[in-house]
């Protein structure tokens, strides 16, 4: 590895130590009031909003260490159940925006009660309850990122709906994330997953971020020997397209299942 990437990351990792004692902190004055005395309403309130957001960064670090990982060709695959990921997945990208629907995500019990509240939420949530209650192999930790960062774009750019589709088709495994919002022109759909690429706010778009997020993406799935597509056209939405190989080594079991 580059060395100055090394310094990069090695720096990014230190990062971890303090950011742990600062949430912490944070629970311990939110968790243990016995020990460190009441809270009144509004401070409770400005230290659970400190305490989500550092576990945002926390979640930001790891994501970038993670990209760091997978540009070494280190693959960790665990065994987890489709369920277990996505409702993780949700609810980290709910607990930033929308706290009442992150909670009703961690205690619903079964797919149609999810199904139920994400709907509320203008979100489609499409998967067969065998797929659902499946274990599988997989990189939990970078498909994770990749779900978070195309549903959190999607969910940013629709007009009122989103999809989240999870499909397994011969030896592939399919997740697409779809949304309605403006789209995307085709002139953009090599751009818009480079480094640093935001659509030209010249146009009818406003910047609305970095545009680190679909080049991340990319590099996650083809790390795991996958493809990622777009199909997008202005005004008709835009749907990204994950398909990643069931191999004998990583998928054995998803694939044993099924056949
Ligand atoms: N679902 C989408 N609909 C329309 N435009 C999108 C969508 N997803 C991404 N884009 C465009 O691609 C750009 C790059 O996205 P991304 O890499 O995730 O960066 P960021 O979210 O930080 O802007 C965005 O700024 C936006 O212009
Ligand atoms: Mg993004």
């Amino acid at each position: 590895m580059h060395r100055e990437r090394i310094k990069i990351d090695l720096l990014i990792h230190d990062l971890k130590v303090p950011l742990a004692v600062v949430e912490t902190g944070l629970t311990s004055l939110l968790q243990r009031r016995e020990k460190y005395g009441l809270l009144t309403e509004k401070q409770e309130k400005v230290l659970a909003r400190a305490q989500r957001n550092t576990k945002v960064i926390r979640s930001l670090v790891n994501d970038i260490l993670e990209l760091g990982r997978s540009r070494e060709g280190i693959v960790g695959l665990k065994s987890l159940k489709f369920s277990d990921l996505i409702e993780q997945a949700l609810i980290e990208i709910f607990d930033l925006v929308d706290r009442n629907t992150s909670e009703r995500i961690r205690i619903c019990t079964d797919l149609p009660e999810l199904r139920q509240t994400l709907e509320k939420k203008g979100l489609i949530l499409l998967i067969e309850e065998a797929l659902w209650c499946q274990e599988v192999y997989l990189d939990e930790a970078k498909i994770r990122q990749i779900l978070r960062n195309l549903l959190n774009n999607a969910l940013k750019y629709r007009k009122s709906r989103v999809e989240l589709e999870v499909n397994k088709k011969d030896v592939h495994l399919v997740f697409s994330v779809k949304d309605d919002g403006e789209g995307i022109p085709s002139i953009y759909h090599k751009k818009i997953f480079e480094s640093y690429f935001q659509m030209d706010v010249t146009d009818s778009y406003t910047v609305r971020g970095h545009g680190l997020g679909l080049a991340g993406v990319m590099i996650l799935v083809e790390d795991m020997g996958g493809k990622l597509f777009l199909e997008s056209d202005e005004g008709k939405g835009a749907k990204f397209l994950v398909k990643l190989p069931l191999t004998k080594n990583n998928y054995s079991d998803l694939l044993r299942r099924s056949s």
